[in-house]
This record gives C-alpha cells, structure tokens and sequence, in this order.
C-alpha cells in the first residue's frame, strides 16, 4: 500500500517528535482520528508520565491520555529507532533563541532531524511544525536528511506546517484552528494535507515551505508590532493623562478597520517574544534590515522597566522606596489562566525588583513555585493580611479567577498593568 493510501485510510502510524505543549495537542488530534502514535521526546519523566496515561499539559486531559494509552494507540518514546515504525513524523521540538546573541537557536530541530535521518526509510513523510525562519525546510532540513540517500519528493515527502495552538483558549484549540501546510514539492503537500485533513477542520495549501514558514512569522509580528504600538499608546497616554484602555475600548466600536489589542507589561511565551527575532534575523543575513518590526521588539522589551519605574513613582508619596519595600506580584505566568511561565514579563520585572533590593513575593492561582534569583519563591494565598502588607500589588497577569475585589479594598497601592481592576475605582489604584 502507498503512503498516500495508508495516509487516507488512517493505517499509517504517525510519529510527533518532541511531546511538549504543541506535539502532545498534535499527537491526541492524530490518535482521536484514528492513526495509532508513536511519540518521541528527549524528556524521560513526560515519556513515563505519558506511558502511564497522565498529561503535563493543561489543555490535554489525562483521562483523553490514559483511554488512548489503553487502548494501544499512543505509545512514547525516548529511543530513535522507533522511527523506522512510522509512516509520518511530526516535529515540534522548541526554537528558542540564544542566550546572548539573540540569534536563532535551532539546535534541537538539528539534533531531532540527524537523529531522524539515521533512521529514515523510504516512502516516509516528515512535517516540521517548529515555528523558525523561511528557508529552513529546504536550506537546513532537507540536506541533513538528503544525506541518507534517499530524495525529497521521490523516496520521502518533506513539508512544513506551523503550529498555531493557542494554550488556554477554549475557543480555539488545535482541531479548529485551519492548518497550513506548504511541501518542498506538490506531492509532499499533497501527503500533509491527506494526513493533516483527515484530523483537522481545515487545511490551507500553499505554494512552498518558505511560504508556510513566512505564514507564522507574519501572524506572530503582527502581534508583536501591535502590541508595540499599542504599549507606546500606553507611555504616551501616561504622560498626557489619558486613560489608554478607555481609548482603546472607544476605538473597538469602529465597525471595520480597527483591531483592539492591548498594553501589558511586556510580553511572554515561547511565541511573540521570539518569532519576530528569527525573521529579522533572517531579513539581516541576506542584507535587508527591517525597522519596524525591531523597533516593536525594543519597545516591547522595555515594558518592564516601565513598569518598576512606576512602581518606584508609586511608592513615594508613601515616602518609600524600592529597597527593602515589600512587594506582592499577582500573576507570573506569561498568560491568563494558563500555568506557563516561559519568557514572562513577570520574571524580568521579578528579577528588577530585586536587583533594587525590594522583598518580592507572588500570588498565581496556576504557579505554585518559582525561580528567581537562585532563590525558589512559593505562591502566596491572597488574602486581606497579605495584601495589606504589602508596600505595593503588582498585577501582571490578570488571571479570572483572582478576587479584584478584594486586591482594590485591601491593598495600599496597586499597580494594574491589565486592566484587571477595571471595575474598581480608588486612589489606591494606578493603570499604565
Ligand atoms: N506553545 C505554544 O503555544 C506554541 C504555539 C505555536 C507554535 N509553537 C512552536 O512549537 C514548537 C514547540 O513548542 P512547545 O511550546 O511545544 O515546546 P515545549 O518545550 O513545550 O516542547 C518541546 C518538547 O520537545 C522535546 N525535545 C527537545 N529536543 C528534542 C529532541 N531532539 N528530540 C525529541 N524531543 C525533543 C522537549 O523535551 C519538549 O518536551 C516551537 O517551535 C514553538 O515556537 C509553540
């Protein structure tokens, strides 16, 4: 049988490779269309976790886990050879950036696609889903798997389609966000698309993987470049006295046009903080340089001295300072009602604190430790005494969940940097 037969009639076995927030979404919409999934991750502890039906993913239950681990149609793995025994392989391994140059990171996606290649056979099909740079498909991953022998197009299938889940959003979630899908050839596409279209509401085509690979990077520095300019609204209203949310919400009522999106304390995840820096890098390396979408960066990046700044206005009318203040940061994940705490604002603006010699502490209904400092904090229970106490509530990520209420009445000073206060009024309270 054919791989494009064995894709429609769901007897492939399809592979995902690296199991985190993406992969694991990925691996369940896979399963719950009827292929059996082998899943491969470098992390024993989420291969055992797995293998005994139980997620570290929020938004994957663990009993949808254990049914399908029952039932034999999801098995994970650390060991690479397992990849001789798929049909398709999924790779959704991480693309940070480097620590100091800032520089695209693609060292897992190369350890993931050598490790492939020692195993690749042909009639396979490989997607990488990672969000990176155009060109890296045809220009990085194809070579390397080249090196086998074996021909893109003709021994195996290579396409790209980005990954656009959403964490938290009960909307939108993996099945229902359209997927596009661009192979290095038109049959490479059409072997995603049968895979892909089988599992998911919609699939969009298009002409090549530099284009799909463009297609992520325009989503996410739209945001950034959005949110940017929406964060110098924020400093610009500041220093003319306007309120920014309430120009905001005016402005929604345009009919057309119009986008609302709003400031924050700077931005977080594995997505808008980084994408936009795999493109520019990319733009710069073959001579063009983009002004736009690096100046969105930098304002984006400056949010959280801002927002120590403001706590440090805040506090001297109490005739204190930063050093030796206590103060209490609610929300440290880098979004609503989600437990993820990659590249959040809250750890840089955490980690100003201290460097001015405030006693920082945290509430996060999600988060119940932190790193910071060397030191390991544990997430405070919001009470009246402990909000009280503090010199100064920091709200920087506006979880549903969190009392407002009780945070207006009881804390001295309140710096929202979410608007999450919105429905309170006090002198107590200042919005960015
Ligand atoms: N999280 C999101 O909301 C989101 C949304 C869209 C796109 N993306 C993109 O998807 C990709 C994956 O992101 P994520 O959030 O799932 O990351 P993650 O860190 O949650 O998961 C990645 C997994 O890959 C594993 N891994 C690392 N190297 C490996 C290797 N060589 N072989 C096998 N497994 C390996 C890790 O152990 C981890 O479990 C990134 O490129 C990210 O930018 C993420």
């Amino acid at each position: 049988m054919s791989l494009l037969e064995k894709l429609e009639n769901r007897t492939a076995t399809v592979g995902v490779v690296g199991l985190g927030y993406v992969g694991l979404s990925l691996a369940i919409e896979f399963a719950r269309a009827g292929y059996k999934i082998i899943g491969i991750d470098i992390n024993d502890e989420k291969v055992a976790k797995l293998n005994a039906g139980r997620s570290y993913v929020m938004d994957v239950p663990s009993d949808v886990v254990s049914k399908l681990v029952a039932e034999g149609r999801l098995v994970a793995s650390s060991d690479y050879s397992q990849i001789a025994n798929m049909d398709s392989i999924s790779i959704c391994v991480p693309t940070p950036l480097r620590s100091k140059s800032k520089d695209p990171d693609l060292s897992y996606i190369l350890d993931a696609v050598s490790k492939i290649r020692k195993h690749l056979h042909a009639g396979q099909l490989v997607v990488l889903e990672s969000t990176t740079f155009p060109g890296t498909t045809t220009e990085v991953i194809q070579p390397i798997l080249e090196e086998s022998g074996l021909s893109v197009g003709k021994d195996f299938y290579l396409a790209f389609s980005p990954e656009r889940v959403d964490p938290g959003n009960v909307q939108f979630q993996t099945r229902n966000i359209p997927k596009v899908v661009g192979g290095v050839t038109e049959d490479c596409t059409r072997h995603a698309r049968t895979l892909y279209g089988n599992c998911l509401d919609r699939v969009v085509g298009v002409s090549s993987t530099d284009v799909a690979e463009m297609v992520k990077l325009l989503e996410n520095t739209f945001r950034s470049v959005n949110i940017g300019l929406v964060n110098e609204f924020a400093l610009l209203c500041n220093s003319l006295g306007i309120d920014v949310w309430e120009v905001i919400d005016a402005a929604s009522t345009k009919p057309f046009g119009f986008m609302p999106f709003y400031p924050g304390p700077g931005l977080g995840g594995h997505c808008i903080p980084v994408d936009p820096l795999y493109l520019s890098w990319k733009a710069k390396v073959n001579g063009f340089h983009p002004r736009l979408i690096d100046v969105a960066v930098q304002v984006n990046q400056d949010m959280p001295q801002h927002i120590v700044r403001k706590v440090r206005e805040a506090l001297k009318p109490l005739k204190k300072d930063l050093k030796g203040s206590k103060i209490l940061v609610i929300g440290v994940a880098y979004k609503r009602d989600t437990d993820d705490v990659r590249e959040s604002p809250a750890l840089e603006i955490i980690h100003l604190l201290d460097q001015e010699g405030a006693k920082v502490e945290f509430s996060d209904p999600f988060v119940r430790f932190l790193q910071s400092n060397g030191s390991r904090l544990s997430s405070r229970t919001l009470s009246e005494k402990e909000l009280a106490e503090a010199d100064c509530v920091l709200v920087v990520t506006d979880h549903t969940s969190v009392d407002y209420e009780l945070v207006a009445r009881h804390a001295p000073v309140v710096i929202d940097t979410r608007n999450a206060l919105k429905d309170f009024s006090g002198e107590n309270i200042h919005r960015l």
